[in-house]
């Protein structure tokens, strides 16, 4: 009897400090609430977006489970961050995701619409619908370049919608576009939606870490690609692919800037982790792969929330 008794208090005394620990990576049941009523109305309205946003940015990681576990039944397919999250593709930010990112898609069903508004209202969508409009006017002064033939390469090309948009707007453009991407299923994308454009568009189903040129470039475009490597990798893929830029020729490679407000919100709702750079990194990386300073600059797009380094040719 008197073991039985002293082993329960054991038991007891021996949770104690496990117990605060629980109670504190739990939502305070005013968040919970909150976050069922969203649900409950297929995502924030407009007035709700000030809440939702600050509950986000202010959640511990300890508490993401939580947090996802609260809007689970959003959290699918259905919605675009419920796509990020759930990445049928395997990886973040795929060709599906850009693509309805670029038509400002909003799923229409009402179980779901209001997230989807949320996500297309965040400033890290309108930065990538700008660089899209960013990549259009170098397009442009591409095609005002003298000769006959100009030359685009796109690395880590995805759904091609904004060389869609290019062809579209301007279908007597001489340039020709070389596209690599590494997923089969965004280079099948990007070919049924590009049809009519086949004279103008070569596609190159590998890892651009391996791919080859066998040509030079005018412009060599890459976005929503470089914010996943290490830096390492970075400097490799400046080095590698900076001599194929014809006399003139510009390398332009777009990055997430440390002022993105939207990145706890797709860390958060969608698991999408970027490495955000300044545009001290970007200059420090092109210089380690050997360009000269007066070689290189960086833009930004309206919000600065995606940042472009141009590198020029020699
Ligand atoms: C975020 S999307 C950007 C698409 C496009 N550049 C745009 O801005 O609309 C990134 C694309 O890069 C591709 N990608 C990622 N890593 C790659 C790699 N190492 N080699 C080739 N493609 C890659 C993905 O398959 C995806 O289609």
């Amino acid at each position: 009897m008197f073991k039985i008794i002293v082993n329960i208090n054991v038991t007891i005394n021996s949770m104690k400090p496990l117990h605060p620990t629980v109670t504190l990576n739990q939502l305070s049941a005013e968040d919970q609430k909150f976050l069922y009523a969203l649900v409950e109305n297929g995502g924030p309205e407009p007035h709700e977006y000030k809440e939702l946003t600050a509950i986000i940015n202010n959640l511990e990681d300890s508490e993401l489970e939580y947090f996802r576990d609260a809007i689970k039944e959003s959290l699918n397919e259905n919605t675009l961050i419920g796509h990020g999250y759930v990445k049928p593709f395997g990886y973040p930010g795929d060709f599906t995701l850009i693509h309805n990112i670029y038509r400002i898609y909003v799923n229409p069903d009402e179980k779901y619409s209001n997230w989807d508004k949320f996500f297309q209202d965040q400033a890290g969508a309108h930065a990538v619908r700008n660089r899209k409009d960013y990549f259009l006017r170098r397009c442009a002064e591409v095609e005002k370049l003298d000769g006959e033939e100009k030359r685009i390469l796109i690395l880590g090309s995805g759904p091609a919608t904004d060389v869609n948009e290019y062809l579209n707007n301007n279908p007597d453009s001489k340039i020709k576009f070389d596209l690599v991407d590494f997923d089969q299923n965004a280079i099948n994308f990007a070919k049924e939606q590009n049809g009519e454009f086949n004279e103008s568009i070569e596609y190159f189903k590998i890892n651009v870490l391996r791919f080859k040129p066998y040509q030079w470039y005018n412009l060599i475009w890459s976005a929503g690609l470089f914010d996943y490597f290490k830096d390492k990798h970075f400097v490799y893929m400046i080095s590698k692919y900076y001599k194929y830029l014809t006399d003139g020729g510009e390398f332009i490679i777009g990055n997430f800037s440390h002022s993105n407000p939207t990145r706890r919100l797709m860390e958060v709702l969608s698991d999408w982790y970027l490495v955000h750079r300044s545009k001290y990194d970007l200059v420090r990386m092109a210089l380690e792969a050997d360009a000269k300073e007066e070689q290189v600059e960086v833009d930004m797009e309206e919000l600065g929330v995606n940042l472009f380094l141009r590198i020029k040719a020699a």
